[in-house]
C-alpha cells in the first residue's frame, strides 16, 4: 500500500490549475449510455474513480479511448444490462448506470451499493422515482433489478429530501421516457446543471436548468445524439488548494475555475479575515494577519458543501478561536477528527457539530490513516502546517479524486513523497 510523506511549513506560493470534476464527469459518462453517437469528453480529470467508471461502461459493452485529457465513449456497442459487485464495491457512485440503462434496455441490475465510512448512503428516492416511471424494482440477492419492459413514462416525482445522485438518475431517466416529468425538490448543483445542459445542446426539452424543479420531455426511447463537451472545473479541488493558502497563510493563485461555483467557499475563508480576489477564471487569496474562527453549517448546493467540511476543520485548528463545524448531511462524516487529534488538534465531537479549538502553529506531524476522500485532503492541509513530518497511509482515497495531487503541492512548494509501505 502507498503512502505519503509530507515535512510541513514549507513556503506555498504561485499558482495550481485545478482539473476537471469527477463529480460531474461521472454523471456525464452515464448520459453517454442514452446516446447512440460516439461522443468525446474534455477536460476529464485523470483519477481513480473516473477510470473505474470508463471500465464498467467496458463492461456493459461500450468502448472507449483515452487520450490526454480527453475520451471518446461508443456507446452504440453497449449491449449488457449488469453493473457488478466487483465494480460497485469499489464505487458507490456505479449506481449512475441504473437510470440509463434501464431508459434504454427496459432492465437493468445493479448491485446493491453497500454502507460506506461516511454513513449508510441509502439509494431508496433514485428507486423511489424510477418505480414512478413504471419501473418494477425487486431486491434479489444483493442486486437491485429494475424492469419497465414497455419502457419509463414521465411522472411528477417530488423528492422528500435533496439528492445529486437520485436527481441525476431521474434525468437520465425521464430523457429517455415517454412524455414529460417533472422532478420537485431536484438538486441544483453545478454538476446537475452541466447534466442538463449537455442534454438540452442535445435535443432534449428542459425546462428549469440550475432551479429546484426540473421539466423533462423524454424522447420515447429513441436514442440521442449527444454532441462533444469539456467537463467543468472541480469547484471541491478549488476549494481545497484555496484552504491549503489559507491554511498556510501564503498567497496563491487557483486557476482554470469558475468563480461563481465557489461562492460558499469564498464567504466562509472571507468571515475568516482572508481576501479572495475573484477574476473571469481564478481566485486568488491573500494572507491575513489573524484568521478569525468560522460556524459552518453544511448543506445542499449554493450553500456550504459537506465535501469541503473536513479541509475547513483543518483551516480552523489555525484560527485564533472556538469555530464549529455541523454537518447536515451525512451521519459519520467526522472520521479525519480522530486523525486531526493525533496531530495535536483541539476538536470535540456532540452528535453532527464538532467544535474546533484553533490556535495558529499547534499541530505536529504524526503518522495518521485517511478514511475516505475529503477526510483525506483534510489530513494533507493539515500536514502542511505541522512540525515535522507526517505520513498519511491508505492514500488510495485521495486517489479517488484528486488528480496529480503530489505533482500540482510539489510545484506551489510542498514538500509531498509518495512510498510504498
Ligand atoms: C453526491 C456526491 C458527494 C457529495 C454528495 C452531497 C457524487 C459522485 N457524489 O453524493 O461527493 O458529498 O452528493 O453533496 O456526485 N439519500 C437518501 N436516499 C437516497 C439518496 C440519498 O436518503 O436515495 C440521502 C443521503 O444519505 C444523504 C443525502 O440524501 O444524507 C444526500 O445524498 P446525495 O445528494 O444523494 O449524495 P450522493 O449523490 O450519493
Amino acid at each position: 500500500m502507498k503512502y505519503l510523506k509530507i515535512i510541513g511549513k514549507n513556503k506555498i506560493s504561485g499558482e495550481v490549475i485545478i482539473s476537471g470534476a469527477k463529480n460531474a464527469a461521472l454523471p456525464l459518462i452515464a448520459c453517454t449510455i442514452l446516446a447512440k453517437n460516439e461522443i468525446s469528453i474534455g477536460n476529464l480529470p485523470d483519477v481513480v474513480d473516473i477510470n473505474t467508471f470508463l471500465k464498467l461502461i467496458d463492461k456493459l459493452g461500450g468502448t472507449f479511448q483515452k487520450n490526454e485529457g480527453r475520451v471518446t465513449i461508443n456507446p452504440s456497442t453497449i449491449n449488457k444490462t449488469t453493473a457488478t459487485y466487483d465494480i460497485v464495491k469499489t464505487m458507490r457512485a456505479s449506481i449512475l448506470v441504473l437510470g440509463p440503462i434501464l431508459a434504454r434496455f427496459g432492465y437493468c441490475e445493479v448491485s446493491l451499493p453497500g454502507g460506506c465510512a461516511i454513513g449508510q448512503r441509502p439509494v431508496d428516492l433514485h428507486l423511489k422515482a424510477l418505480e414512478a416511471m413504471g419501473a418494477k424494482i425487486v431486491i434479489n440477492h444483493g442486486y437491485i433489478e429494475a424492469s419497465a419492459p414497455d419502457g419509463l413514462k414521465g411522472a411528477k416525482i417530488v423528492f422528500d429530501k435533496v439528492t445529486v445522485g437520485g436527481t441525476e438518475n431521474t434525468i437520465m431517466a425521464a430523457a429517455l421516457a415517454k412524455g414529460e416529468t417533472t422532478i420537485i425538490n431536484a438538486a441544483k448543483e453545478p454538476e446537475i446543471v452541466q447534466l442538463c445542459e449537455v442534454l438540452a445542446n442535445s435535443g432534449v426539452k428542459i425546462e428549469g436548468i440550475g432551479s429546484s424543479k426540473l421539466i423533462i420531455q423524454g424522447s420515447n426511447k429513441e436514442l440521442l445524439e449527444i454532441k462533444d463537451f469539456d467537463v467543468i472545473p472541480d469547484r471541491i479541488e478549488a476549494g481545497t488548494y484555496m484552504c491549503a493558502a489559507a491554511i498556510t497563510n501564503e498567497k496563491l493563485k487557483i486557476s482554470k475555475v469558475i468563480p461563481l461555483h465557489l461562492e460558499s467557499i469564498i464567504s466562509k475563508l472571507e468571515e475568516m479575515n482572508f481576501q479572495v480576489l475573484q477574476d473571469e477564471d481564478s481566485v486568488t487569496i491573500l494572507p491575513t494577519d489573524e484568521i478569525k474562527p468560522v460556524n459552518i453549517v453544511t448543506t445542499e448546493y449554493p450553500g456550504f458543501p459537506t465535501d469541503m467540511q473536513a479541509q475547513f476543520m483543518a483551516l480552523a485548528t489555525q484560527a485564533n478561536g472556538v469555530s464549529t463545524i455541523d454537518e447536515r448531511l451525512f451521519e459519520n462524516r467526522f472520521m479525519h477528527v480522530s486523525e486531526l487529534l493525533r496531530l495535536g488538534a483541539d476538536i470535540h465531537v456532540n452528535g453532527n457539530t464538532a467544535t474546533i479549538n484553533g490556535k495558529a502553529n499547534t499541530l505536529k506531524g504524526s503518522d495518521v490513516m485517511a478514511t475516505d476522500l475529503r477526510a483525506s485532503s483534510a489530513l494533507v492541509l493539515a500536514a502542511l502546517v505541522a512540525q515535522g513530518e507526517t505520513n498519511i497511509h491508505r492514500i488510495y482515497h485521495l486517489d479517488r479524486g484528486y488528480e496529480d495531487l503530489e505533482g500540482k503541492l510539489t510545484k506551489i512548494g510542498a514538500e509531498v513523497k509518495r512510498f510504498t509501505e
